[in-house]
């Protein structure tokens, strides 16, 4: 068995690993979720020891970047017990980003402990500004919660990026002042095509999606756009606006495909591993890892399995106004 980094057949290599800890969420987003969701029984999900297991063999195997997903991640029982143990990979200098995606509901309650494990920047999913339309696409959530998280995170001293899925007549008109509110607080913001993930009514995921050329376009009405050659290991390629000097992001699965560049798997809170977000490839580490409490050589030969079997890119497709490359796992399944 070697330390050899881990390559996949298009010779990219995986260094971003996404794990989700839990599938369940206190939030029902209407393009992630349907309401009555069926989450899984506790004895499928990997321990809390399992998961620091599975994302050290992969830090051993030349994961740079790891992060925590859901479901809604802060919502897992004890997780700062695993957030707190990961912190030695960023100590050892293995691990150079802990980090998670949230919708910021817990925030308030964690921002200080993930500080201290070592959390520098984390992304918020927020769609709108508006306390009514909040509580209509997140159906149980509230905002003025998560802006009291947002507050928390800052004053516990974390880098913010707010992720806004692009939802034509929904967010639309509130392109500008989502713009404006995050160079106020100095935060980050990245803009997300929709995504054909999971059965809810796709009927009106079409009517939903909003290119980001267009969204773009719009942005550069007002604002002088820089492209920036930055990248954060994530998908997202980034402009400045001259005027402000803030940056944005663009993540743009339909309009451009960036899966050549692709370097991150997914693990899913019942430890399989997906390959793709794109695609149903995937295979069980729960096995090996169970089966083999005391041996870790099983699981990583599993590992390098999986990513031999990496495949090229997703299939998504809006065009010919039909929806191509539909996914039948929920955004929550993976993690995103
Ligand atoms: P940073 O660049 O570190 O900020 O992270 P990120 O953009 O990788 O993470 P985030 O959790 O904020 O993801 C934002 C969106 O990008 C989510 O909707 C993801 O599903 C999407 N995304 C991330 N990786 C991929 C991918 O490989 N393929 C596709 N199609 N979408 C992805
Ligand atoms: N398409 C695009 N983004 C989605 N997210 C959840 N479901 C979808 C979808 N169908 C986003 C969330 C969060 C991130 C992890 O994925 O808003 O920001
Ligand atoms: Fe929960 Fe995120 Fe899905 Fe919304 S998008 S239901 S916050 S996991």
């Amino acid at each position: 068995m070697t330390d050899a980094p881990l390559i996949d057949p298009f010779h990219r290599a995986i260094t971003y690993l996404r794990v989700s800890v839990t599938d369940r969420c206190d939030f029902r987003c209407v393009y992630c979720m349907s309401e009555n969701m069926t989450f899984l029984p506790k004895k499928e999900l990997l321990t809390l020891e399992e998961l620091d297991r599975m994302c050290s063999a992969f830090v051993r195997l030349g994961v740079e970047k790891l992060r925590i997903t859901g479901g809604e991640p802060l919502v897992r029982k004890g997780i700062m017990t695993f957030f707190n143990a990961m912190s030695r990979h960023l100590d050892s200098g293995a691990l150079k980003e802990l980090t998670l995606t949230t919708n910021g509901s817990q925030l308030a309650r964690f921002a200080g402990e993930l500080s201290s494990a070592g959390v520098r920047r984390i992304n918020v999913s927020l769609d709108t500004l508006d306390e009514d339309k909040f509580a209509q696409i997140t159906r149980w959530g509230r905002l003025p919660q998560v802006m009291k998280g947002i507050d928390a995170a800052q004053a516990a001293g974390m880098r913010i990026k707010i992720n806004v899925v692009a939802l034509k007549g929904f967010n639309e008109d509130e392109l500008f002042p989502i713009v404006d509110w995050c160079a106020e607080r100095d935060m980050d913001l990245t803009f997300i095509e929709v995504m054909p993930m999971g059965d809810i009514g796709n009927e009106n995921r079409l009517g939903q999606y909003w290119s980001l050329k267009d969204l773009r376009a719009k942005l550069a009405e007002r604002f002088t756009l820089i492209d920036l050659a930055e990248r954060t290991g994530g998908p997202a390629r980034y402009v400045q606006l001259q005027e402000t000097g803030q940056k944005i992001g663009f993540i743009t699965p339909l309009t451009h495909n960036f899966c050549e560049s692709c370097n991150r798997v997914r693990i899913t809170c019942t430890g399989e591993i997906y390959m793709c977000l794109g695609q149903e490839d995937m295979a069980d580490l729960r096995a090996p890892l169970r089966s083999h409490p005391e041996d870790d050589r099983p699981l990583e030969e599993a590992i390098r399995t999986a990513i031999a079997l990496k495949p090229k890119g997703h299939d998504f497709d809006y065009s010919r106004q039909e929806l191509g490359g539909q996914m039948s796992r929920h955004m929550s399944h993976t993690g995103g």
